[in-house]
């Protein structure tokens, strides 16, 4: 098999990855212990993060945060720094839906999947950042957006998702341009439709997913893994000139 690169690999890198239990972030944490890379797989679901970490194998760790929770981040990050003594890479990932059309949404579910999507990601990227600097050694965040994100959707409501996918798509330009100095790089990905149990409930529209896959130019959805090689690159020294972007995998959707 021919080697990886230097510049695509993490070795001696340490990874924490919110939301990693399952899906996205857990294709993530199993790709850049490939890469050489230790990682801590973060869920609020931290027995599924445990098991995932099993199934990793050596090189993972799954261990648990509510990202909605200021101490539980705190708590979460300095664990990460007491048992792998250092942080270079973020995953910024944990995030929720909750597809209603507006006029229906009540304060309660805006202000949840906010919690979990804008404020979580905010905290998870300070505590992290706060390490980084610690460590003096820079390092690199990589938030999970959306296609959402980057436009009004139209397949159906969805808009405190849309809202906070939104900002995370600007809070990824202000927080590499903030950091910039301190060597942190920030860049999201934004993703499509991906296989992952997120998307259990559309999956069982099976004109819903025609829809999705005719508004795709490639004509499918995304699996996790072919997310996960997006979020990798930009974790990765591959990607240092590269900060403050949001890089679509998307089969096109967003090109339309
Ligand atoms: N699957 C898709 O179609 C899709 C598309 C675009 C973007 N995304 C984004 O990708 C990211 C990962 O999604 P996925 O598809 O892997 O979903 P998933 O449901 O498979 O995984 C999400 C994980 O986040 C965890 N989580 C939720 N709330 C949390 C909290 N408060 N604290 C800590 N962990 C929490 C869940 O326990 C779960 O393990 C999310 O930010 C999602 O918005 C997903």
């Amino acid at each position: 098999m021919t080697a990886i690169p230097p510049p695509f690999r993490a070795d001696g890198r340490v990874a924490a990855i919110t939301g990693g239990a399952r899906g996205i972030g857990l294709a993530a944490g199993a790709l850049l212990v490939t890469m050489g890379a230790r990682v801590v797989l973060m869920d609020r679901d931290v027995a599924a993060a445990v098991d995932a970490a099993a199934g990793i194998g050596e090189g993972a760790r799954g261990i648990g945060l509510d990202v909605t929770d200021e101490a539980s981040v705190v708590a979460a990050f300095r664990s990460v720094m007491e048992t792998e003594g250092r942080l270079d890479i973020l995953v910024n990932n944990a995030g929720r839906a909750i597809r209603r059309a507006s006029l229906d949404l009540d304060l309660a579910d805006w202000d949840a999947v906010v919690a979990v999507n804008m404020t979580g990601a905010f905290l998870c990227a300070r505590a992290a950042a706060a390490a980084m600097i610690a460590g003096g050694r820079g390092g690199s965040i990589v938030n999970t957006a959306s296609i959402m994100g980057l436009s009004g959707g139209g397949l159906y409501p969805n808009i405190s998702y849309q809202t906070t996918k939104g900002a995370i798509v600007n809070m990824t330009r202000a927080l590499g341009v903030e950091w910039a100095g301190h060597g942190i790089r920030v860049n999201a990905v934004a993703p499509t439709w991906t296989r992952t149990g997120f998307i259990g409930e559309l999956e069982q529209n099976p004109e819903l997913m025609e829809r999705i896959r005719a508004v795709t130019p490639l004509g499918r959805l995304a699996e996790p893994e072919e997310v996960a090689y997006a979020i990798a690159f930009l974790a990765s020294p591959a990607a240092a000139m590269i900060t403050g972007t949001t890089l679509a995998v998307d089969g096109g959707f967003l090109a339309q």
